[in-house]
């Protein structure tokens, strides 16, 4: 598999459309769960030129940070705190147009304005983490568009969670 992605859709449906084969493809000959968590953070923002985009992995009652690409983080977030903590409590994606209006939120970086927080499950229903991205312009994320894809992007890491 070369370690090359190929995008040529200029919107950004057409870019979820063209990633998610190639990284499906990039993930499947891969087992390791570090090693796949950091290709799809870097093809996420590699595509999409998010400001952050990581993995933060549930370690008893915390979420920690995982692999990573962006600005240094916040490493550890207790459960129902910022907007992480709550989609691990509330079991369900959190799109926030405007973090700033958002209670709670946790600016690990003053420049993120909008975000996008997606819940990893395993096999038996439990969040074993989410998937945080952060981005500079508020109302970056929709329920729309990014919501059902980046579920489905989230969808290919089952094979991680057993
Ligand atoms: N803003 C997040 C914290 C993680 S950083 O954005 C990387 C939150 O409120 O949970």
């Amino acid at each position: 598999m070369a370690e090359q992605l190929i995008l040529e859709g200029k919107s950004r449906e057409e870019r979820y459309r063209e990633l998610y084969p190639q990284l499906r493809a990039l993930l499947s000959v891969e087992t390791d769960r570090i090693a796949n968590l950091a290709n799809m953070a870097a093809a996420l923002r590699q595509t999409f030129g998010f400001f952050w985009v990581g993995f933060y992995l549930v370690s008893e009652r915390e979420l920690v940070l995982g692999p990573f690409q962006g600005d240094i983080a916040c490493t550890r977030i207790p459960y129902g705190r910022g907007v992480c903590g709550d989609a691990w409590a509330q079991g369900q994606t959190l799109v926030v147009p405007d973090v700033e209006s958002y209670p709670g939120h946790i600016a690990c970086s003053s420049l993120s304005r909008s975000e996008v927080v997606v819940p990893i499950y395993d096999r038996s229903g439990e969040i074993m983490g989410v998937l945080d991205i952060d981005s500079q312009e508020v109302g970056d994320f929709s329920e729309e568009l990014d919501r059902p894809w980046l579920e489905l992007y989230v969808g290919l890491l089952a094979p991680l969670f057993p």
